[in-house]
């Protein structure tokens, strides 16, 4: 693995390496935001025969999808190997017989099979090259299956910046990020390199995406959603 993928984020290596039981939780954030409309859209869609997420973190979609379907096959990729290799044990430990965990660092996505479900979550705003992780991304859905991404748009990246002009006042002790290494972390979506909009996601996927809110139920936003919108993308037979 080369650290070409790592020059303008943090080392995600590193990271999970001496992750510890706090870290592990403020760097799930599916949990939190997209786990309520994620199961309301496959509620809606029909049970998915199978799932990948990537950029999975601890695997919080992975192991939810695995134990709600387990017909279905389901793998959660990630680029940092510490993280696979816990979330394999636990796997193994809880005897979930449909569950696996792969290496990918986007933008290269290149599976051996098609997937009904293809997830990625709070990971694209770490990927330089955001075009060709998102094609990847939707190439790697069956037909007749979804992608469903969030991403940052505009004003995220408003955001970001004023958060990054004074990491120590912006962010507290319950923050999830850390005021050291923010600038680092952030740096693409700080310097703007790779906002997505609806309308660029359609210029690249040539399919429009549809907000998850138009399924789940406008109950479940969560309240960053205008920052982070949750979309997906139907593959067509
Ligand atoms: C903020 S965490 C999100 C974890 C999980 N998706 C969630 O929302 O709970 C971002 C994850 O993306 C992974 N990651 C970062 N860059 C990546 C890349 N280029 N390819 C695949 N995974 C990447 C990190 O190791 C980390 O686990």
């Amino acid at each position: 693995m080369t650290q070409r993928q790592f020059e303008t984020t943090i080392d995600w290596t590193d990271f999970w390496e001496d992750a510890n039981e706090d870290r592990r939780t403020k760097t799930a954030p599916a949990a939190q935001f997209t786990l309520d409309p994620l199961r309301s859209f496959v509620e809606t869609k029909g049970a998915p025969g199978s799932v990948a997420d990537v950029g999975c973190g601890p695997g919080t979609v992975p192991f939810v999808m695995a134990e709600q379907f387990p017909a279905a096959t389901v793998v959660g990729y990630d680029a940092a190997e510490p993280v696979l290799a816990e979330n394999r044990d636990r796997a193994e430990r809880e005897g979930h017989a449909n569950l696996a965990f792969e290496q990918t660092v986007l933008p290269s996505f290149d599976p051996d099979r098609s997937f009904d479900l293809v997830t990625c979550f709070y990971t694209l705003m770490y990927v330089e090259e955001i075009e060709a992780a998102l094609a990847a991304l939707y190439d790697a859905v069956a037909p007749g299956g979804h992608l469903v991404v969030t991403y940052h748009n505009r004003y995220a990246h408003r955001h970001f910046r004023t958060m990054a002009e004074d990491p120590h006042e912006h962010l507290g002790p319950e923050s999830p990020w850390d005021p050291n290494n923010f600038e680092d972390r952030f740096e693409l979506l700080i310097e703007g390199e790779n906002l997505l909009s609806h309308e660029r996601i359609h210029e690249i996927l040539g399919t429009w995406p549809q907000s998850i809110w138009s399924v789940a139920g406008e109950d479940e936003r969560y309240e960053a959603w205008r920052y982070n919108p949750m979309v997906y993308v139907p593959k067509t037979v």
